[in-house]
C-alpha cells in the first residue's frame, strides 16, 4: 500500500448562501480550531449514514441557526484538497432561500461578500478555488 492511500478521505459539505444582492456568506474559523482565522464557506463533516444534503442541513442549523429546505440546495462544484493528515472532498452547494436569522454560533465572524471581493479574505486552501467558480456564476 502506498503512503498516499493511507491518508483518509474526509467528506465535508459546504454552502454558498447567496443573498438578494448576490453577496455570499463566509464565516471565520475561531481560535483553537485548525485553520483559525481563515474565512470558510460554512459546512462540516458528513456523519456515517447521512446523505450530504442532510449533513449540510444539520450543520447550517448548528453553525448558523437557520433552517434550509433540501429542495433549495443546488449542488454546484466539488473542491478537493490534500491536507497533511487527510484528503478533503468538499461539494459546494448553492442556496438562496432559508428561514431564520443567520447567526454565528460556532464562528467568530460572519461576512456577506461580493464574489469579486472574496479574494480579500484569507481562506482555507480547499475553499480558495471555489472563488473563481462563484465569480463566474454570480
Ligand atoms: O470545523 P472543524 O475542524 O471542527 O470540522 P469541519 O467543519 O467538519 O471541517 C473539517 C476540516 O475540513 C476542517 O478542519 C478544515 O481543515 C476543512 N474545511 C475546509 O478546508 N473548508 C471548509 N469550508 C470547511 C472545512
Amino acid at each position: 500500500m502506498s503512503e498516499a492511500s493511507a491518508v483518509p478521505t474526509v467528506l465535508v459539505v459546504a454552502v454558498a448562501l447567496i443573498d438578494p444582492d448576490g453577496r455570499v456568506l463566509i464565516a471565520r474559523r475561531p481560535e483553537g480550531k485548525q485553520l483559525a482565522g481563515m474565512w470558510e464557506f460554512p459546512g462540516g463533516k458528513v456523519e456515517p449514514g447521512e446523505r450530504p444534503e442532510q449533513a449540510l442541513i444539520r450543520e447550517l442549523k448548528e453553525e448558523l441557526g437557520i433552517d434550509v429546505n433540501e429542495a433549495c440546495l443546488a449542488p454546484f462544484v466539488f473542491a478537493s484538497h490534500a491536507y497533511e493528515n487527510f484528503h478533503l472532498l468538499m461539494p459546494l452547494y448553492l442556496c438562496r432561500r432559508w428561514s431564520g436569522v443567520v447567526t454565528a454560533k460556532e464562528h467568530d465572524g460572519l461576512a456577506w461578500v461580493k464574489p469579486s471581493k472574496l479574494s480579500d479574505y484569507p481562506m482555507p486552501p480547499a475553499d480558495e478555488p471555489l472563488i473563481a467558480w462563484l465569480r463566474d456564476l454570480l
